[in-house]
């Protein structure tokens, strides 16, 4: 694990942008797997400001999203579909064939979420995989209790994501209750994982998953198993940390290390 600390939201979504741009450049047709939220919105515009200026190239990427609502269309503007349009897809070259992301309004679940597996395995699974975190310790839309071998399914959200994602919505009751979502253990096989935190509401929960026991209770404490996870936060949401000055002692030290400055 790598626990990367920047001075601000702007300077963590820049670093954790170069990571995936590394990886686009070094793969022409790279699988990346994709998050929302709010968190991940600064890196795609970074990556879109790569892409016109850079001539960043995504039109041999393939792409996986984690997760989406049940019961939302594709139009529907709190929709991880759309969201996906907005934020990235309409502003560089992917090819809309090569955007893969789970379907809220499927009539047969279980056959879909064995198809997007199934999907992934055959583009040769994830490069890089791009996560945020609830605040109770969530990846994707594995709540507490997920079990950490999970694979894609559908899942009943938890209130306090119910109650963090209302702010998106009219009301809270307008939240849906189910989500469609790539499991833990689909997550794990990612060959890197790239988790961005950023605020002091997230200190508890990036403690948690750094620093406590591995455990179904918090889903983001599985990273401490896989190989390759960086998690790019910022002061605030390292704030709980209590290895913190280690963790900058590597950063400053790591030879070719993404650097606050
Ligand atoms: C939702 C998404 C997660 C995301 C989380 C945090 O629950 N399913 O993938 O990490 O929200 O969102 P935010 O970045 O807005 O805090």
């Amino acid at each position: 694990m790598q626990v990367l600390i920047y001075p601000s939201y702007e300077a963590l979504s820049v670093a954790a942008a170069e990571v995936i741009a590394e990886v686009v450049a070094t793969k022409p047709d790279a699988v990346l797997g994709l998050a929302t939220g709010s968190t991940p919105r600064a890196l795609y515009k970074e990556l879109i400001r790569m892409h016109k200026d850079e001539g960043l190239d995504f039109s041999h990427v393939r792409t996986f999203n984690l997760d989406e609502y049940v019961g939302l269309t594709a139009e529907h503007d709190q929709s991880y579909h759309y969201f996906m349009h907005e934020n990235l897809f309409k502003h560089i070259n992917v090819n809309p064939q090569n955007i893969h992301i789970p379907s809220g309004t499927t009539h047969n679940y279980p056959a879909f979420c064995q198809w997007y597996e199934d999907r992934i395995e055959e583009c040769g699974g994830i490069d890089v995989q791009l996560l945020g975190i609830g605040s109770d310790g969530h990846i994707a839309f594995n709540e507490p209790g997920s079990s950490l071998g999970s694979r894609t399914r559908i899942k009943t959200l938890a209130e306090q994501t119910i109650d963090d994602n209302a702010r998106f919505f009219k009301s809270k009751d307008d939240v849906p209750i189910y989500a469609i979502t790539m499991g833990v253990g689909t997550i794990l096989e990612a060959d890197k994982l790239v988790l961005l935190a950023s605020g002091d509401g997230k200190a508890k929960a990036i403690a948690d998953a750094i620093e406590g026991p591995i455990s179904a209770m918090c889903t983001a404490s599985s990273l401490q198993l896989h190989p390759d996870s960086l998690f790019f936060i910022d002061g605030a949401a390292a704030g709980n940390l209590e290895m913190r000055s280690y963790y900058e002692w590597i950063q400053a030290k790591m030879p070719g290390a993404p650097h606050p400055d």
